[in-house]
């Protein structure tokens, strides 16, 4: 049997890929307002800002590639039973190789019904308009969790942190919940490493590789 290693991810795993994170010094909640962009209410009020916020993150995701961490942590399925739960709406872990990786707060290159959840599909280029609607004939929103919306995938995130034997925190300001709590589910015993140049407080005893994700990927693997 491999050793279950978990890799929770935040916007600073795709730092390095040209992605902005969101609470860094020019990161995304400092160019525009939360409450514009990224809530429900957002959505009934104008939806051509939300759609166009949406449109211009895939479009940088779609120039940019997965870097070396990225491609680290997809490596170490070899020897480990690697799961990534992460709380990025890009696919760079996917396309680094990794085989197994939920999404907490939906996925960038996914659109979903406004009216039917379920209703999910995958968009080919960057652009959603207005007037796309889903086969019910609905418009169609962003796969996105927005913030004041319930997180589905927790559900399934919570066994997967329950399940490590190693936990590995990545470019994640620990800012956001119910995803922040994951961490205080790991089990007794399980090793905890927060890969993170800003170390963010777990109130847990972790060891903190104080790097950004490459560098820090480089570092765990010297403890493994
Ligand atoms: P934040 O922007 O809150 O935090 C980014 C973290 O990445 C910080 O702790 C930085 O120190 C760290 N960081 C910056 N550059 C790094 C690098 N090169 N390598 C490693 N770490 C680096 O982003 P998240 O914690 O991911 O939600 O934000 C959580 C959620 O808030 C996001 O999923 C998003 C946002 O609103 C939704 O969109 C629903």
């Amino acid at each position: 049997m491999k050793k279950q290693i978990v890799f929770f991810t935040g916007a600073g795993m795709s730092a390095e890929s040209g992605l902005a994170t969101f609470r860094d010094m020019g990161g995304l909640w400092e160019q525009y307002e939360i409450t514009d962009v990224a809530t429900p209410e957002a959505w009934s009020r104008d939806q051509q800002l939300v759609l166009d916020f949406y449109n211009q993150r895939r479009k940088q995701l779609l120039e940019c590639e997965p870097n070396n961490g990225h491609r680290l942590i997809a490596s170490l399925e070899t020897d480990y039973d690697v799961k990534i739960v992460t709380q990025n709406v890009d696919d760079l872990h996917e396309r680094a190789g990794s085989t197994d990786v939920l999404h907490l707060h939906g996925e960038l290159m996914k659109v979903r019904s406004s009216k039917d959840e379920s209703l999910v599909k995958q968009l080919d280029g960057w652009e959603l308009k207005q007037g796309d609607l889903c086969e019910k004939g609905s418009q169609l929103r962003p796969h996105i969790v927005w913030f004041g919306e319930a997180v589905p995938e927790m559900d399934n995130a919570i066994p997967i942190v329950q399940s490590a034997d190693i936990f590995v925190v990545i470019g994640t300001s620990l800012n956001v919940y119910p995803a922040a709590g994951l961490v205080d589910l790991v089990k007794p015993g399980a090793k905890i490493f927060v890969i993170d140049p800003n170390s963010p407080t777990v109130n847990k005893s972790v060891t903190n590789i104080s790097e950004i994700a490459s560098k820090g990927m480089e570092e765990l693997l010297k403890y493994l």
